[in-house]
């Protein structure tokens, strides 16, 4: 590792879903942090010039066999450290501590008594804070070289500090924005602690990525969906290589309602970007038929994505690179990070490439989040209308559709998806929320239509806030506004008889539902 991290923080990638976004975070704080190896040196951490070292949660149990751990060099006291969740349990071990399963394991929002204030907990004290916690072992027995900073009911040490030095540890995690003052709590920790230096910017990452992309030579294709992310990617893409760039739009026939004319506004009349339009709805409903297995659905949509693609590039080509809009979110949930990560989806657009393609992909935005990519938008110049738009997964309405895809389940699915997002505009919800969709599956439920029963589809409309996909909550609509939904639906989709309202947090739930 030879990287330049001169006032910026480490984080240090024990597997933990949330690694990344701790970076996200650190950065919002405008002090640049990168995601390394757990295994990284003290020595090349000295090399590197940081300021302080995070390390991050993660899957395993600090005493199985195989569990990643740090250079036991990183506790003797030169540099400061914050460990979270395992990167805490780390801390506890390496400093004679003990870590055990807890008899009680503690997922979600717990609360949290700050029993020392200042320090890490400057400014977040006062009442204490709801925090975000997700672990079955907890550290029972503290070092004497430690004291307690906070306690929650199932964690009796939620919070410790080394005395008399610069390490602490947490059992919650600050980074997702479930926990309240987690930000706060952060930048108490890399201001405050670390004395980082704050020279870390959007526009100065814009400036980067131009100048990096300029460097590609020949041809860049790139697939275009009409979401914020593929949007950001042409848009940035074109004003480093120019007319040298590509789009294409595939419609999979698994997309939202009037996506393509969106494109051809967006991108075509307010960009100019040079966009050409394929219609592969057939073979994707092909790929699916007599698929219900959401794992194989999301396979299925990716290899004919792929094929479309490679006919597309051989007929028009030849083209050097292909351009993709993977965020974080899907790097790290596909397994693909630095460290030891477990598999949640497969996403369709990370590593689903057929060997036979022979493009080199570039991903500008494989490090950002989506509100990041948002600001990005903004700096290229892209319509408001444009960047609010809701994500949209990349296997589409294949993972909204429960079972197999069929083309009446698409019509129930999108119709009552455009009534939902209509709604939420009229009413001034949609901004807030993050995404907002019905889903359906195979289930038929009673309804009485005039004096007769009539079985009929049971859809479900789910509405989540979040900042950054990677947690969220389920919007506490109003209940005119849900009433609306509701009526709109059953009366204007054909097949329906009932409307159902999701409930659930992720996690536990995952925001698509396959
Ligand atoms: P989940 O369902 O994993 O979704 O909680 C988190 C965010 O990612 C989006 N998502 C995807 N995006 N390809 C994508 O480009 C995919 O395969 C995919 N699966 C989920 C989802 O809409 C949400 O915003």
């Amino acid at each position: 590792m030879d990287q330049d991290l001169t006032g910026g923080i480490a984080v240090l990638d024990f597997g933990g879903q949330y690694a990344h976004l701790i970076c996200r975070r650190v950065r919002g704080l405008g002090v640049y942090a990168a995601l390394l190896p757990h295994g990284t040196t003290l020595a090349e951490l000295e090399r590197a010039g940081v300021s302080g070292v995070i390390l991050s949660g993660g899957p395993s149990s600090v005493y199985a066999p195989g569990a990643p751990h740090a250079d036991p060099e990183i506790f003797g006291g030169k540099i400061p450290i914050l460990g979270i969740c395992y990167g805490y349990q780390l801390m506890v071990k390496a400093h004679g501590g003990e870590v055990a399963g807890a008899g009680r394991r503690e997922y979600g929002r717990s609360r949290v008594r700050v029993t020392e204030a200042g320090g890490l907990f400057e400014g977040v004290d006062g009442g204490g804070l709801v925090a975000w916690m997700s672990h079955s072992d907890s550290a029972t027995k503290i070092p004497p070289s430690m004291e307690v900073l906070a306690a929650s009911d199932g964690s009796p040490y939620a919070a410790v500090r080394l005395s008399g030095g610069e390490q602490y540890g947490v059992q919650f995690h600050p980074e997702v924005s479930h926990t309240e003052k987690g930000e706060r709590l952060l930048s108490n920790f890399v201001l405050g602690v670390c004395g980082a230096e704050r020279k870390w910017s959007m526009r100065g990452f814009l400036q980067r990525s131009v100048e990096e992309l300029s460097k590609l030579d020949g041809t860049v294709l790139c697939a275009v969906s009409g979401g914020v992310d593929s949007s950001v990617v042409a848009a940035i893409l074109s004003k480093a290589v120019g007319a040298r760039l590509r789009c294409v739009f595939i419609d999979t026939g698994l997309l939202r309602e009037g996506e393509k004319e969106k494109v051809q506004g967006v991108l075509g009349r307010d960009l100019g970007l040079r966009v050409t339009f394929i219609d592969a709805s057939d073979r994707f409903l092909g790929a699916l038929e007599g698929v219900a297995d959401p794992e194989e659905k999301r396979r299925a949509v990716g290899k004919t994505f792929a094929d479309v693609f490679e006919e597309f590039a051989r007929e028009e080509g030849p083209f050097v690179h292909l351009a993709q809009g993977t965020l974080y979110p899907d790097v790290i949930e596909s397994g693909r990070s630095t460290g030891p990560a477990a598999v949640i989806k497969t996403h369709h657009n990370v590593g689903g490439l057929p060997p036979g393609l022979s493009m080199r992909t570039v991903e500008p935005l494989r490090e950002l989040y989506k509100d990041e990519v948002r600001e990005l938008g903004g700096l290229l110049g892209l319509p408001e209308s444009a960047l609010k738009r809701h994500p949209f997964p990349g296997p589409g309405l294949a993972v909204r559709v429960l079972g197999e895809v069929t083309a009446e389940k698409l019509g129930v699915c999108r119709g009552a998806s455009r009534i939902v997002e209509e709604v939420l505009e009229e009413d001034g919800a949609y901004s807030e929320a993050w995404q907002a969709f019905a889903y359906v599956g195979d289930d038929k439920v009673t309804g009485v239509l005039g004096d007769e029963r009539r079985y009929g589809f049971q859809v479900v409309v789910k509405v989540v806030e979040s900042v950054d996909g990677m947690t969220a909550d389920w919007s506490r609509l109003d209940l005119g506004t849900l009433e609306k939904i509701s009526t709109r639906i059953t009366n204007e989709v054909q097949g329906v008889v009932a409307v159902a309202y999701n409930l659930s947090s992720k996690p536990p739930a995952t925001i698509e539902p396959q």
